[in-house]
């Protein structure tokens, strides 16, 4: 088993602070991918799993059992590195069996797994040269097999696609996503790049300055962002945020800004009082067209991206983006009046950035309810 336990683990390098009460659960099997910005502490959080580092607090379990200060070589992890550690000066075959032979594994089970091995990743004709002499997607192919040689539990790889060209990136997530399955074990990825994470990870844990700020699958965390830093981290374009209000108008919650004003659908006590909020909106849920405009303002840009165009709609002071199929029926200048289902409407707290739920706080008798924004 290779479930992996992190339990409040904490790093500092001097006075930095890099990975802040880090709370995480990996299980079994699972396609984890731990996203964030550069410099967020993710390959940091890795290195703490591979035993490469130690955390300042904190435990690190590996199957249930305490790792955290086990040496690299004790731990039943595989790491591979962003720029593949390959050694130069020897060939593919004793780069992939190196692990093996570390450990003094007999000459003909390392040469039986280098094969095996090498045939599973299309490696078996390149067993006799030097990573010189391979492609970047080959070298990395390497660096996956010396991985995989040990069939460790659980494998650790840091942006390992971050080398390759687009064409070979998005091939190779497909191999990931196929290789994954087929050994059945672990996979701790970590990426910058939110395609490599909502197309290959079962949960994504995203990382902000050494913080968890959201953990789920790729559709929790796209569909409801816990906090604005979510919602602006995935998506591209992100969602459009903006400053609003939660006003009450004849029994009913509206949300309001400079060009904006949306029934949100709900009812509300009248007790309830105007409160500020960040509204967000996907560029995908908005309209061009339609019977019920909701914001208003002026296009002012445009990005063709080919199949679809993303329109920039500037109301109030704030550019909205809108992703629309091509062609569109709006030019530089021209009024633009969006059309929105109240139902796409995300609202964060404008201060702590967290998501706000509609909360019921009483249920009456007559069935009337009265509505509460809470945090999440
Ligand atoms: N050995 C180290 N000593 C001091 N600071 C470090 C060390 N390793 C990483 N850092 C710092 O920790 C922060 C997080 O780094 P890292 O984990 O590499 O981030 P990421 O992989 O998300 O880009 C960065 O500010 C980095 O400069
Ligand atoms: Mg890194």
């Amino acid at each position: 088993m290779a479930q992996i336990r992190l339990e409040c683990v904490s790093k500092q390098f001097g006075t930095a602070q890099v990975v802040r009460d880090v709370d995480l659960d990996i299980a079994d099997g699972e396609f984890m991918v731990l996203l964030g910005p550069s410099g967020c502490g993710k390959s940091t959080l890795l290195r703490l799993i591979a035993g490469l580092e130690t955390p300042s607090a904190g435990r690190i379990l590996l199957g249930g059992e305490d790792i955290t200060r086990t040496s690299p070589r004790q731990r039943d992890v595989a790491m591979v590195f962003q720029s593949y550690a390959l050694y130069p000066h020897l060939t593919v075959a004793k780069n992939i069996g190196f692990p093996l032979r570390a450990r003094g594994r007999s000459k003909d089970e390392i040469g039986e797994r280098i094969r095996a091995v090498a045939s599973a990743l299309g490696l078996q004709n390149h067993l006799d040269r030097r990573p010189a002499q391979l492609s970047g997607g080959q070298r990395q192919r390497v660096a996956l097999a010396r991985a995989m040689v040990r069939d460790p539990g659980a494998f650790l790889m840091d942006e390992p696609l971050s080398n390759l060209d687009a064409a070979l990136r998005s091939a190779t997530r497909t191999e990931l996503i196929d290789l994954h399955r087929r050994l059945g074990s672990t996979f701790l990825y970590v990426t910058h790049d939110q395609v490599e994470a909502m197309t290959m990870a079962t949960r994504i844990a995203l990382l902000n300055n050494g913080r968890i700020e959201q953990v789920g699958t790729p559709t929790e965390l796209y569909d409801t962002p816990r906090s604005t830093f979510v919602a602006a981290f995935l998506g591209a374009p992100p969602m459009n945020l903006f400053d609003a209000t939660v006003i009450v108008r004849a029994g009913e919650l509206h949300l309001v800004a400079d060009g904006v004003d949306v029934p949100l659908g709900l009812p509300a006590d009248s007790a309830t009082g105007p409160q500020k909020v960040t509204a967000g909106i996907r560029p995908e849920r908005l309209r061009l067209r339609g019977a019920d405009a909701r914001l208003r303002g002026v296009v002012t840009a445009s990005e063709n991206l080919g199949s679809e165009e993303i329109v920039h709609v500037t109301v109030g002071g704030t550019v909205i983006r809108v992703r629309a199929l091509r062609p569109v029926p709006a030019q530089i200048g021209d009024a633009a009046a969006l059309c929105v289902d109240p139902a796409d409407i995300q609202l964060f707290d404008s201060t702590t950035g967290r998501r706000l739920v509609w909360h019921r706080l009483h249920e009456h008798e007559a069935s009337s309810r009265d509505a509460s924004l809470s945090v999440a």
